[in-house]
């Protein structure tokens, strides 16, 4: 599982396959609940290879994580206490008999062990795999499943075409930007569009709306798997801090676009419950009818 690139392919595949057999199975299903959460979480356990804390405990924390991002309102102040227990856990958790053997959680601890990395970075390492691995995946497929249901010609191209899935994953991550905004200081005086921003200001960096420039992107607002530049998005950012998920998230994107598209003829979308968070953007709930 470590290395390999095509093993991690098969395993991710297959995790993909086997959720929406199950979501087939039930004819009608939840794109959040049944779909794009037990495949978040089931990734988590098998590569990064964590302890089962309980499906209601990391999907809190990662929502907690981000909540503290942004404004301090009273979801961001709600959060803290919750950011405090993430902490305690895998502290008194995370001990490497409890890590899969062949995960990447364990290799962070071996590395550890044999003073290549600080051993106090280990419960922050890994935390940051509970806490950006989960909503913002759940997010972008919850974006996918409500932008192909409703643009139904969506579902026909890529069976008759699966090569477009990962443009396609682009493409939903694009217009639906899991992460709306973070906020950054700059290093140095920047002349950025006509502004003059001085060393030490502090920015918004609002994915969401690179993410519909009109000069860069044509249509912006429409969903569109065959755009040429849908890969030119920022909803992972940019430069030396880029998501450093992406692949991943990518990966698993195309993989579950691929299995619904070859399992289910085609979706129906109902109404989408908006999910409340800070910066991120994405569906609590999103009911789904697989077509005849
Ligand atoms: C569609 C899914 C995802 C989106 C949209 C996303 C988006 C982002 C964004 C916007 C950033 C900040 C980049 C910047 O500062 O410019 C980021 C950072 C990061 N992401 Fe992701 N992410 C996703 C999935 C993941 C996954 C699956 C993981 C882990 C397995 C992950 C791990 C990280 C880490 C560790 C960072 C911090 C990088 C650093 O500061 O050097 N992300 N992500």
């Amino acid at each position: 599982m470590r290395d390999n690139i095509e093993t991690l392919r098969f395993h991710i595949q297959s995790v993909a396959k086997d959720i929406v057999a199950a979501c087939v199975a039930k004819g009608s299903f939840e794109a959040i609940t049944d779909l794009a959460q037990p495949r978040a979480l089931t990734v988590l356990r098998d590569l990064i290879g964590l302890p089962d804390f309980g499906r209601e405990n990391m999907l809190k924390w990662s929502s907690a994580a981000f909540d503290m991002q942004g404004i301090q309102n009273s979801r961001g102040q709600a959060a803290r206490p919750v950011i405090a227990e993430t902490k305690e856990f895998i502290i008194r958790e995370v001990r490497p008999e409890a890590l899969n053997s062949d995960s990447w959680s364990r290799r962070i601890t071996e590395l550890a062990a044999r003073g290549e990395i600080d051993s106090e970075i280990v419960p922050f390492a890994i935390r940051a795999y509970i806490n950006l691995s989960l909503d913002t995946t759940i997010s972008a497929i919850g974006h996918f499943i409500f932008q192909a249901g409703s643009n139904p010609e969506t579902w026909a191209k890529l069976k008759h075409n699966p090569s477009l899935a990962l443009n396609a994953a682009h493409e939903a991550i694009r217009i639906g930007t899991p992460i709306r905004s973070f906020s950054r200081h700059t290093s140095k005086p920047v002349e950025a569009a006509g502004h003059h921003l001085s060393e030490g200001a502090r920015l918004m960096i609002l994915y969401a709306s690179a993410n519909r420039d009109k000069t860069v992107f044509a249509q912006a607002d429409q969903f569109d798997i065959e755009r040429r530049n849908a890969r030119r998005h920022l909803a992972f950012g940019a430069g030396i801090q880029i998501c450093a998920g992406m692949h991943l998230a990518l990966l698993e994107i195309e993989c579950l676009i691929l299995a619904m598209t070859q399992q289910m003829p085609a979706v129906d979308v109902g109404t989408p419950k908006v999910a409340m968070n800070n910066p991120i953007c994405a569906f609590a709930e999103l009911p789904v009818r697989i077509q005849d």
